[in-house]
C-alpha cells in the first residue's frame, strides 16, 4: 500500500461524495468513495473493494466483520484504517484471521471529545438550549429570579465512568475549571488525576476512585461516560442504574450510544424533569429513540465530538502498513501531527499489531 504525499487532511473532501471511505487501489490510487450516502452498507463496500484493493480507510458507521475482511483479503488488501478511536464496529478477530491490520486514531480526539463533554455538561447544567429556544421564540419579557434556574457546578461532585484518555482530560477540565470534587470508576486502571494533583503539590478538591460504578452514580451530581463500548459496557446505564442517580443529576455521553439504554433514558427523563442529559452519541445513530427529541431536559448534538483534522491524518498514516513498523506508543502520537516536520516512518496505531506479529518502530 502507498499513501499519497498529501494526507486526506490536507485536501478538502470531494464535493460529490459524503462518505469518507477511501480505498487504496493499485491502478487508481487513492480512490475515494463517491457514493452519495452518509452510511455505507456491507454490500456497498463489497462492491467498492472489487477484486483489487490494497487497503481501506473507513469510518465507525461501517460494519467490518468476516464478510468485509475476507473480501478485502481476497482483493489483496492488508489494512483497514478506522477513522475513530473506538473500534467497536470492527471484529478484530476476523481481521486477524485474514491478516488485515486494523488502525485507529487514539490521542487526537482526547481534548476535542473532552471539551464537548464539558460543553454538554455546562449546557445541561445551565439549560442553555432551553433558554436559547425561549429567547428566539420571543418569550422573554424581562428578568425574573426563577427563569431557567440551573445547577451551580462549583463544589459539586463530578463522576467519570471510564477514566482513560478522554475521561481523564474531562476530569481535569471539570476539576480545574469549576473546582468540582471528583469520583471515578474504571474497570481496569486505578491511576489518574488525583495522583497527578498530589504529585504537583496541589489538592484543591477531593478525589477518589470508587469501588463500583454504582457508587459514582449515587454520589455524583454530573456524570460523564467515557468507557470503550464492548460487552461489559453495553447498556451500562440502564433503568435500574438511572434510578440510583440523584433526581437532579446530569448525565453526559460522548462515548458510544449503546452504553446507555436509550429507551429507559427517555422514560427517566419524562418522569424526572430536573434530571438532565447531554448526548453526542445515540443507540441507533443517526436516529434517536422515540420521545427523546421532545425532551426539554435533553441536549442533543449529532456526534460532533470527534470533528477534528488530526483524525484524518492518523487514519491515512495508518494506511502505510506495507513496509512500515508500528509506532511504539499509540497514546503519544503528537509527532505525526506536527505540520512543520515529516511524520515518523511508522504507522501510528494498529490495534492488532501483536496478533499479526508486526514489527515495532525503534524511533
Ligand atoms: N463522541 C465521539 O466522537 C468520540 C470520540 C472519541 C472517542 N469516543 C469514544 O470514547 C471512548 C474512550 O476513548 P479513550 O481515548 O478515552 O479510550 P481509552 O481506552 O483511553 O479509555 C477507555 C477507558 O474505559 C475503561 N473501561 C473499559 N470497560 C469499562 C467498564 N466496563 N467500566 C468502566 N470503565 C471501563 C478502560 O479501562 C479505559 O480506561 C472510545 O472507545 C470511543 O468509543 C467517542
Amino acid at each position: 500500500m502507498t499513501v499519497p504525499k498529501n494526507t486526506p487532511s490536507d485536501e478538502p473532501l470531494p464535493p460529490f461524495g459524503r462518505s469518507t471511505l477511501w480505498l487504496y487501489k493499485p491502478a487508481f490510487f487513492p480512490q475515494i468513495c463517491t457514493e452519495k450516502k452518509t452510511i455505507l452498507s456491507v454490500d456497498d463496500i463489497l462492491a467498492l473493494i472489487g477484486d483489487r484493493c490494497d487497503g481501506v480507510i473507513g469510518q465507525l458507521t461501517e460494519d467490518w466483520g468476516e464478510t468485509l475482511f475476507s473480501a478485502l483479503s481476497r482483493a489483496g488488501g492488508k489494512a483497514f484504517s478506522n477513522m475513530a478511536v473506538g473500534y467497536n464496529n470492527v471484529d478484530v478477530e476476523a481481521a486477524n484471521k485474514y491478516g488485515v491490520a486494523v488502525g485507529n486514531t487514539p490521542g487526537v480526539l482526547t481534548e476535542t471529545t473532552a471539551e464537548l463533554a464539558a460543553s454538554l455538561s455546562l449546557a445541561a447544567a445551565r439549560r442553555i438550549v432551553e433558554a436559547d429556544e425561549f429567547m428566539r421564540a420571543g418569550k422573554y419579557e424581562g428578568w425574573l429570579p426563577h427563569l431557567f434556574v440551573g445547577n451551580l457546578l462549583k463544589g459539586q461532585t463530578v463522576g467519570v465512568i471510564g477514566a482513560g484518555r478522554i475521561g481523564s482530560a474531562y476530569a481535569r477540565m471539570m476539576v480545574e475549571g469549576f473546582k468540582m470534587n471528583l469520583i471515578y470508576y474504571d474497570l481496569y486502571q486505578s491511576t489518574p488525576y488525583g495522583q497527578f494533583l498530589k504529585a504537583n503539590g496541589e489538592q484543591p478538591v477531593t478525589w477518589k476512585r470508587a469501588s463500583s460504578m454504582e457508587e459514582v452514580l449515587q454520589e455524583a451530581d454530573v456524570i460523564s461516560l467515557h468507557p470503550v463500548l464492548d460487552k461489559t459496557t453495553y447498556h451500562l446505564v440502564n433503568k435500574e442504574r438511572l434510578a440510583m442517580m440523584k433526581k437532579e443529576a446530569i448525565l453526559v455521553n460522548c462515548s458510544r450510544g449503546p452504553v446507555i439504554d436509550e429507551v429507559a433514558l427517555v422514560e427517566h427523563l419524562r418522569e424526572n424533569p430536573m434530571f438532565r442529559v447531554g448526548l453526542d452519541v445515540f443507540e441507533d445513530e443517526p436516529y434517536m429513540k422515540p420521545g427523546l427529541a421532545d425532551m426539554k431536559n435533553a441536549v442533543v448534538v449529532p456526534h460532533i465530538a470527534s470533528a477534528s483534522k488530526g483524525m484524518a491524518t492518523l487514519a491515512a498514516l495508518n494506511g502505510k502498513i506495507k513496509g512500515y513498523p508500528i509506532w511504539s506508543n499509540p497514546n503519544s502520537v503528537e509527532a505525526f501531527l506536527d505540520e512543520n516536520s515529516p511524520a515518523p516512518a511508522a504507522c501510528p496505531s494498529i490495534v492488532n499489531s501483536k496478533a499479526l506479529g508486526l514489527p515495532v518502530s525503534k524511533l
